[in-house]
This record gives C-alpha cells, sequence and structure tokens, in this order.
C-alpha cells in the first residue's frame, strides 16, 4: 500500500541535496510512504499514483520531532515549588527527592497512567520519537519497574539511578554509587539502551559520574549525562572524555567546554523549558553554532524543572531566548535529536527514512516560534499511520 501526501507548501525534509538551506525545504511538494517509509519526495508536478493519498492543503509539514530528553515516570506534581520559584525561590537538585516519595508509593498501574497521559501530549506536539529516563525510584525495585514501564513504549529508556543521593542514603553517597554499580545497575540493565548521571552540584560529581556511566557502559549501556545545568560541574568534559552521545542542559558553559564539544561526537542537548521554569540564564547557541557544535533541543519533562511536553514551546523560547533561527531550532528538534539518541532512521524526510511527519495547520514551520503557545499540529504520522488528528471541536 503506498500513501502520498500532496499539496504540501512548505516541506522540511532536512536534507539539504532535496531543498534549500540546512532544512531541505521544499515548496510545492509532495512525498509517496511505502511499507512506514518514505520512497519519493519531490515536486508535486510530477508526484507518482499512489494508492491513496492525503491532501495537506498548501499547509507545513515537518519531521516529527525526536524528544531525546524526557522523565516520564513519576507520580505527583510540584506546582507549589515552582509557585515558590517564581517569587524567588532558587531551583536546587534536591527538590527531586519529594517526587522520589510519590514515586515510590504509586502502584505501576497509576505510574503507567502518567506515562501514557504525557506520552498523549507528545504526540499531539508532534513528537514521534521519545526518549525516557527512570530517576525518580532511586531503589532497586523502583527504577527497575520505572524502566520495565517505560520499556513498554519506548525504545529510547535510561537508566538515571544516579539522579540524586536518596534521603535513605544521606551522608552516604559512597555507598548509594556502589549501590548503583552493582545491584541496581545489574537488576535495570535488561530494560535500559542507556546510562545517565546527574552531574552536578547538590548531585554527583566528576569522579563519581565517571564511575556510574563507566560501569554502565561495561554492562552495555551506551552514556548520556545532564551535564552543567547548575555550575561548570567538569560533565561536559566529562561527557567528551566517555563520547557520550550527548551533554544535556549546558546551561553553564566556558569556552574550553564548547571547544571539546566542537572536536567530539557528543552533541549539546539544550533544554528551554528547564531555564524558562527555573527562571535561570539562558545559553546562548549561538556561540555553539558558531563552535560547529552539534545541538539538540529537547522538553526534558520532568515533574520539577520543567514541565512541558511542547516541543512547539521550547522552539519559540529557543528562537526567542537562546539565540537559535527559526531554521536552526527546529532541525535542532527533529535531526538534532536523532543525533543525540544516535538514530539514523528518524529525523529527516528523506528517502529510506521512517514516515515520521507533522502536518501543520500551517503554511510553513516559521509559524511554530512565530505563534508562540498556539496548537499548530494537524495531524501526526508515525512509520506511515496517522496516530494522531485535530479534531475541531465546534
Ligand atoms: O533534567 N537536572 C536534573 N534532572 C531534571 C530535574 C529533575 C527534577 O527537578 O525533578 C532535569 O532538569
Ligand atoms: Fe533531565
Amino acid at each position: 500500500m503506498s500513501l502520498a501526501i500532496t499539496n504540501i507548501g512548505s516541506l522540511v525534509t532536512n536534507d539539504s541535496n532535496l531543498g534549500s538551506g540546512i532544512l531541505g525545504e521544499l515548496e510545492n511538494a509532495s512525498l509517496v510512504i511505502e511499507d512506514g517509509k518514505i520512497a519519493w519526495v519531490g515536486n508535486s508536478a510530477s508526484a507518482p499514483t499512489t494508492d491513496q493519498a492525503i491532501d495537506a492543503q498548501g499547509m507545513g509539514v515537518i519531521p516529527g520531532f525526536v524528544d531525546s530528553h524526557a522523565h516520564l515516570v513519576f507520580a505527583g506534581d510540584r506546582s507549589k515549588e515552582f509557585e515558590a520559584r517564581m517569587n524567588g525561590e532558587k531551583y536546587s537538585a534536591g527538590g527531586i527527592k519529594s517526587t522520589v516519595a510519590k514515586t515510590r508509593a504509586a502502584s505501576d498501574a497509576e505510574l503507567e497512567a502518567n506515562f501514557l497521559s504525557l506520552q498523549n501530549e507528545m504526540i499531539r506536539s508532534g513528537i514521534t520519537t521519545f526518549e525516557s529516563k527512570s530517576g525518580y525510584g532511586l531503589s532497586v525495585k523502583d527504577e527497575a519497574r520505572s524502566l520495565a514501564i517505560a520499556a513498554k513504549h519506548t525504545s529510547e529508556t535510561t537508566f538515571l539511578g544516579a539522579h540524586v543521593v536518596p534521603e535513605d542514603y544521606a551522608g552516604k553517597a559512597d555507598e548509594y554509587v556502589s549501590l548503583v554499580t552493582s545491584e541496581m545497575l545489574e537488576t535495570c540493565a535488561p530494560h535500559a539502551k542507556w546510562v545517565d548521571v546527574f552531574c552536578d552540584v547538590g548531585a554527583f560529581d566528576v569522579d563519581q559520574s565517571r564511575a556510574i556511566l563507566q560501569a554502565g557502559i561495561a554492562k552495555g549501556l551506551q552514556p548520556r549525562i545532564h551535564a552543567n545545568q547548575l555550575a561548570q560541574s567538569g560533565g561536559v568534559q566529562l561527557a567528551v572524555e566517555l563520547d557520550c552521545a550527548s551533554a544535556d542542559h549546558c546551561t553553564h558553559l566556558s569556552n574550553a567546554d564548547i571547544e571539546a564539544l566542537a572536536g567530539s561526537n557528543t552533541v549539546a542537548t539544550l533544554l528551554p523549558g528547564a531555564e524558562f521554569s527555573t527562571r535561570a540564564a539562558y545559553p546562548d547557541a549561538k556561540k555553539l553554532f558558531a563552535a560547529g557544535v552539534t545541538v539538540a533541543l529537547a522538553t526534558d519533562c520532568n515533574p520539577g524543572s520543567s514541565y512541558t511536553t511542547s516541543m512547539g514551546f521550547c522552539i519559540a523560547v529557543a528562537i526567542r531566548d537562546m539565540g537559535f533561527s527559526p531554521e536552526q531550532a527546529i532541525w535542532s528538534a527533529t535531526m538534532g535529536g536523532a543525533k543525540a539518541l544516535r538514530r539514523t532512521d528518524v529525523g529527516a524526510l528523506s528517502v529510506g527514512m521512517s514516515a515520521d511527519l507533522s502536518i501543520l495547520s500551517a503554511p510553513s514551520f516559521r509559524h511554530l516560534g512565530y505563534r508562540p503557545g498556539v496548537d499548530q499540529i494537524s495531524q501526526v504520522l508515525k512509520s506511515g499511520k496517522t496516530i494522531y488528528k485535530h479534531q475541531d471541536g465546534n
């Protein structure tokens, strides 16, 4: 069965051989999907005939967003903590512990229902691939069940047993690191693809982080890291040393950090929702782009520092406050995310890629930053199948 999407006003392919700019933008385009993959892309006038067609009515089409950083397994919310911050309090890593208590007390069914509700929000915001971390269980049993729940719904699962030292190990950080690198890792590894650590003030230092990531690597997991969110923690340099797929947050970067990233295979994943919701200063993406660093944008959806599933919101903030051009923001939320997950099958709409895409209710990708906070996702396809269609309510 072949399916065409015809009459596309502006198509983002992310293949500069197919169209203009870094987004490989094609106007008056069509694409053809076969067996869940892109089989043809080009000008509408020369489109081949297909079994079925969707008329995009001159609207924009973009690749599905690839959200390479999210924490979807948790219970409860921290709206009061957000309110206190907006009234002047500072964000600290310690808030994570209140979510740990609620997560431990929740049943598997409650955790999965919350996960699915966030997953649905993501899909409605045009996200077709997402990563999810553990990190609110912080015991062998609760980390393992967190990952087992996430693994039912995404292949991009990350073991984050080293999110913070939990209350029950207060003052015994080294003992907790030993647990994470032995029994907890052993039990969690079968459900995880990635290993992550929060390398920052109030969480884990560079030596502890190195030990945790190396233990994960030895177990067959691939490393990624929360780095330099709250300070120049040394996390970015560690990311490069260990060839992490991604160093995430990068809020506080030295020139040496930027140089290290530029000479590496590690993506800098920026998380605008976190600076927005913790009222922190935004990192300057212009410096990263100028140095030639590969940059991704992700939601960091979590109940503490960034409770959003909206990639459109992240794109708008990235453009307005972090120095991204509209083109760079869309690229970073699609191809950048794919690179941060070391995926080569998603993030672009060229022949052979997975047919993961959004049809917009706007003429082009430019409207995503231009109309912040407005839902402009009309239809979402994953592997060529419609997984969301906007219904007019009136
Ligand atoms: O990515 N920075 C560490 N972890 C999360 C925040 C977790 C929380 O505050 O609950 C983040 O921002
Ligand atoms: Fe995070």
